[in-house]
Formats: structure tokens, sequence, C-alpha cells
């Protein structure tokens, strides 16, 4: 596995390349969730790059970038027993210059839903991940189906700005006992850990109801946020595909979304029915 720091090595490395590459961005902390991108990338692509940078840019005044957990002798062990060929580990100052050009997510889908409680938070993600696109020029790029919203925006901008890659969706990975693999999950304690469970229980709730016939968004909703009474939340959603509110469930075109703060760590989990 070979360590790249900078862009322009990266993008030098990259030049003469004929190979399919896979992308895998990441903030590290790597768990199973993202090692389950990285394989499928290795199994699709002759040269599977991962990105790990802590995007200062997405995070907001007051949140959790100087403690957002940093793994960095783990996670180069994890991608090299993975199969990534290129790890692109680069320093905010390589990424970001003093007077920036940057991509604004859209009025309406950025500003809901996560976006809502973290105003600007899109904007941050999709000026890395266009950067980051433009350096790799990947063939296929990976993302988790963990972060909805982000991954529909990121469909969107690159349909938006005519941009040459595959965006792949992939599904959440879970903890046997239902909670979504996270990095931030490392700050949780013991209690608040079970505390967590009631995001994919109330997930569970809405799986049972629509299985058994119901169909009424905000029965499901209400039902949903009994379960998780106990705890600050910050939405209980149930949106089409395109992220519009909607009243009856559509099978193959629904994601029920959750997030909420258990102790001062905000969790976010959603299931596509
Ligand atoms: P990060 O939170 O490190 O996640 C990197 C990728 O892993 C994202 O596509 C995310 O959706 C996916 N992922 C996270 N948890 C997962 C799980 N339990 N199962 C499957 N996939 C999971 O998301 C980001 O970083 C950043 O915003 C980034 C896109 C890298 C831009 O900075």
């Amino acid at each position: 596995m070979k360590i790249i720091i900078t862009p322009l090595d990266l993008k030098e490395y990259l030049k003469t390349n004929r190979k399919t590459i896979g992308f895998v961005p990441t903030m590290g902390a790597l768990h199973e969730g993202h090692i389950s991108l990285i394989k499928e990338a290795r199994k699709n692509n002759e040269l599977v790059v991962v990105s790990i940078f802590v995007n200062p840019t997405q995070f907001l005044e007051g949140e959790d970038l100087s403690t957002y957990p940093r793994k960095d002798d783990a996670d180069k062990k994890i991608c090299e027993l993975s199969g990534v060929d290129i790890l692109f580990f680069p320093h905010a100052d390589d990424i970001y210059g003093k007077d920036e050009v940057s991509v604004l997510s859209p009025n309406v889908r950025g500003y809901i839903l996560e976006g809502y409680s973290r105003p600007g938070h899109f904007n941050g993600v999709l000026t890395v991940v266009n950067k980051l696109l433009n350096i790799v020029n990947p063939t296929n790029a990976y993302f988790g189906k963990k972060d909805a919203q982000q991954l529909n925006l990121i469909s969107l901008m690159v349909k938006q700005l005519f941009m040459n890659v595959n965006i792949i969706a992939m599904d959440t990975m879970r903890e046997s006992d239902g909670l979504a693999m996270s990095s931030r999950n490392a700050y949780l304690s013991k209690e608040e850990r079970i505390e967590a469970l009631k995001i994919s229980s109330s997930l569970q709730v809405a799986f049972g109801m629509v299985n058994r016939g119901l169909t009424d968004t905000k029965v499901i909703e209400s039902k949903m946020r009994e379960t998780l009474h106990t705890l600050e939340v910050f939405y209980v959603a149930i949106v089409n595909r395109d992220f519009e509110q909607i009243q009856t469930i559509e099978i193959g075109n629904t994601i029920v979304l959750v997030e909420v703060k258990v102790g001062t760590t905000r969790l976010l989990d959603n299931i596509w029915l």
C-alpha cells in the first residue's frame, strides 16, 4: 500500500493510470462500515484509493472537530489488510487555501433534516467531496446509505455538475445488537451505548408497522417518537428517495430517518423501505 499526502503527488501518481479506480472517502476511525465499502471497491475495480481526511469545513462552530476520533496507525493497518492500493492522507492546508471557491448545497435539500440542525454542514461535505473526486478521478465512488442525506446530495452534485463518476450506495453495517456503526459511537459511555439502541429499535418499530400493512407516515412517526422519548430528538422523518416528506409509505421509494442526541453525541440512522 502506498501512502500519499499531497493532492499533487496523488494526481502525478495517477496521471498515466489506465485502470478502473474505486474510491472510498472517509474521515478515518475506520470500522466495519468503512471496510464494507473498501471491500466492494476491491471487488469491482483494478485500483482502490481510500482517503482519510477530517474535513474542517463540514464541522460547525462548537462541533467536535478537535475531538473527532483519530486512529491513524490502526486505520493504516485496516487499509493494508483490506487490500487498499493507495491511502490518501492529506493535511488541511493541502486541501484548502485562504480564499476558497466552494460548492453550495441546494437551498431545500441541503437545509432540511441534518441540514436544518447543522446549517451549512452540507456545503462543507459537497466542497470536500468535489475536491476529492477531482483529485482521484475515480470510476466508482462508494458511500454509505447510513448518511442518506449526504448520499442524496452527493448524487445530486454529480448529476447537476455533470461529473464523471458512478456513485455506489452501500447498506448500513450494524453491531450485533442493531446499533449502526459510526466513528462517533466511540464517544458513548456504557449507559449511553444502551440508550442509543432506542434509535435502531424505533426504526424496527417503523419496519414492523409497515410489515403489518400500515402506511400512514404520521402514525408511524408518532409511534417512533414514543420509543425515543427519553432522548433529545432532532428529527424523525419519513421521506421519498428525493427527500420529499410523504404522507403514505411507498415501498421501494421510502427512507425512514432518525437523528438524536445521546449525552453529547449526535447519532443518526435510517432504513430504506
Ligand atoms: P465518514 O463518517 O468517515 O464515513 C465515510 C463513509 O462511510 C460514508 O460514505 C458513510 O456513509 C460510510 N459509513 C459510515 N458508517 C457506515 C455504516 N455503519 N455502514 C456503511 N457505511 C457507513 O461521511 C463522511 O465520513 C464524510 O462526510 C465524507 C463523505 C468523507 C466527506 O468528508
